[in-house]
């Protein structure tokens, strides 16, 4: 699975974002250890707190199939790049402490980072992270 292709994953499920509130559509393409890929949207709620981001759904949708060796996701938005919020990097923190990143965009460019870079110092309980 190439960087580009799992872009391009993020970018056709970011398709079926359900965002009447913001209509700011998310997508996600988690990559696992073993290859396997989970696809995530955001989707949103008139309450607006019980709104998810479509990294979150990702990771809950491999966790909750029983991966939980992650690798890369993919982010892709119609923005310069997308860059993951707070609490979705929180998550990624707990479950992937050596994530790699790709925030892309609709035209396919996009920006490398770590979950390291983007939450240094993050708040854990487990002993060996
Ligand atoms: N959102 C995501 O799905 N991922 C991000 O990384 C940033 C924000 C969603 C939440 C909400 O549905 C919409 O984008 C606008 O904030």
């Amino acid at each position: 699975m190439t960087d580009e292709q799992l872009l391009q994953l993020a970018n056709e499920i970011r398709e079926r974002a359900y965002v009447p509130y913001s209509g700011f559509k998310v997508g996600a393409a988690l990559l696992c250890a073993d290859g396997t890929v989970f696809t995530g949207i955001n989707i949103e709620n008139a309450a607006f707190g019980p709104s998810v981001c479509a990294e979150r759904t990702a990771f809950f949708k491999a966790i909750s199939e029983g991966h939980r060796d992650f690798v890369k996701i993919a982010v892709t938005c119609d923005k310069k790049y997308c860059s993951p919020c707070g609490v979705c990097r929180q998550v990624m923190s707990e479950h992937a402490p050596d994530l790699e990143i790709l925030m892309g965009n609709l035209q396919g460019t996009f920006k490398r980072v770590s979950i390291r870079d983007l939450l240094p110092e993050s708040f854990t309980l487990l002993e060996d992270s």
